[in-house]
């Protein structure tokens, strides 16, 4: 192949010698790998994948990946070592390679260091090639991974590719479809509501305008989006105002007047809450007729003002799950993949079966399952090494669901985040935070990166 390695910008450096040039000839096919992916303040010039094995988590040896960073060629590598090992052992990722087009150096982690493994000059890369593929080549990497748990699923990082989006055509692009996601799982206490107020701060953060609505009458999700600042129920300020009213009148409550913008994260999320008397509606709202088609008809309002929905579900079979479940396009299954919630995924599925006759019925696709998604799990490594495989292989081969490649681990971070408060005066009242404002360099706000990730991925977010 001719090569020619004289770049006059980083830009050059990294279309030229990376993208052209190593990404296909270490065998990353152009779904494999992902240029400019954020983790909190960490950003990568590219991200490639040689597999993705389950676990898939930021903290464990698995992500068979590699990071590639791009200099100006007039820049000296030994300035950007120090950056490049604060991403491989901040994201675990254990090999990266540096790069001003004149010189190429490969360094490896080892625990909480790097070591230099090769170096070549930009001239001598195509001498060197066949090198450089034994330490990174794709198919190199995924033999590692082949002694790792078993390969499940691949979430596939997408994040801001610049490049590759440069390729749509201008027509999906003008498209805007929202993104309905409902967060569902008939047992309770699994983490539904973690799930939604964190992914929701993940995606936000990925620059996707959202809206969260709360239909469990529990109103965790309202609470930890930080709109319950009421210390008394004399000071309710939701009562007169939540999905409820929402859910009962076609003609008035529009969602533009009820969503409230919540600032439990920066930048800030729109929020229909919930209260705890939706419960004693559901028996009224069950006599609308058209009820499980009124937050489909009433959102249909706002669709050009945000790029996901995601709803939160109430723990049950009733009314509010089946409207939730009616309502989104995509579905995801919480779980501690612990044999009670095992079982309850039998009820799940016969309750999809029913949305999905009913869906059937007003000429709507069934609904889309992105998978069980694996939450609050020990982090004992002895436990993730054995037995979190086997349950996963459970939930697929047993009860015939995907297993979404993001594992959420059980973490003390997370659940501190919903428990902030704050004093006004003597005053203490709830300040509850993303995990990705109230840490965020922990590796739970990174699980929730790559869960907005592999979320974006699986529903054509771009
Ligand atoms: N990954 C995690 N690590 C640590 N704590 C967690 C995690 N996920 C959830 N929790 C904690 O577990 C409890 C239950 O979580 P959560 O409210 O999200 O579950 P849920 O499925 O929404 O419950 P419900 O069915 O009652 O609505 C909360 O106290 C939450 O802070
Ligand atoms: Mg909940």
């Amino acid at each position: 192949m001719p090569f020619n390695p004289e770049y006059r910008n980083e830009s050059e450096v990294e279309s030229k010698l990376i993208v052209q040039y190593l990404l296909p000839q270490l065998g990353y096919s152009p779904d494999s790998w992902y240029q400019e992916v954020a983790f909190g303040s960490i950003r990568l010039d590219f991200l490639a994948f040689a597999a993705q094995a389950v676990p898939f988590v930021l903290d464990a040896n698995s992500p068979l990946s590699v990071v590639m960073e791009a200099k100006h060629p007039d820049q000296n590598l030994n300035n950007h070592v120090r950056r490049l090992k604060r991403y491989l052992t901040n994201l675990n990722v254990q090999y990266g390679l540096l790069t001003n087009g004149k010189e190429i150096r490969i360094f490896e982690r080892i625990k909480d260091d790097i070591r230099l493994v090769f170096k070549c000059s930009g001239k001598e890369v195509n001498a060197r090639i066949e090198d450089i593929k034994a330490l990174i080549g794709r198919d190199n990497l995924k033999a590692i991974g082949t002694q790792r748990p078993l390969e499940v699923q691949q979430p596939q990082p997408n994040v801001v590719n610049t490049q590759k989006s440069s390729n749509l055509s201008s027509e999906t692009k003008r498209q805007h479809s929202v993104k309905t996601i409902a967060v569902y799982h008939n047992k309770g206490g699994v983490g539904k509501t973690t799930i939604v107020v964190n992914l929701a701060a993940a995606l936000r953060k990925k620059g996707k305008k959202v809206l969260v609505i709360d239909l469990d009458s529990q109103a965790n999700t309202t609470f930890a989006t930080g709109l319950i600042k009421f210390d008394d129920e004399e000071f309710d300020n939701i009562k007169d105002s939540n999905v409820l009213h929402v859910l009962q009148s076609e003609d008035s409550s529009p969602i533009q007047e009820v969503a409230r913008e919540s600032q439990f994260n920066n930048p800030e999320i729109d929020i229909i809450p919930s209260h705890i008397t939706l419960m004693r509606y559901e028996q009224e709202l069950n006599q609308l007729a058209d009820i499980k088609i009124m937050l489909s008809e009433k959102l249909q309002a706002v669709e050009k003002e945000y790029d996901v929905v995601i709803f939160d579900t109430p723990p049950a079979l009733g009314l509010f799950s089946e409207i939730a479940l009616t309502t989104a396009d995509y579905l995801i299954i919480p779980s501690d993949l612990k044999p009670f919630a095992n079982q309850g995924l039998v009820n799940v599925k016969d309750f999809i079966k029913r949305i999905d006759r009913f869906r059937k019925i007003i000429s709507k696709p069934q609904i889309k399952i992105l998978g069980v998604l694996p939450c609050k799990i020990s982090t004992n490594s002895k436990f993730v090494q054995s037995t979190l495989p086997k349950r996963i292989e459970i939930v697929s081969k047993r009860y015939g669901f995907n297993v979404m490649g993001t594992v959420i681990y059980e973490r003390e971070d997370l659940a501190k985040s919903t428990e902030k408060t704050l004093f006004i005066g003597d005053l203490e009242l709830p300040d509850p935070r993303s995990v990705l404002d109230f840490k965020p360099d922990s590796t739970s706000a990174h699980e929730f990166e790559l869960l907005a990730i592999e979320v974006s991925q699986k529903t054509g977010m771009e």
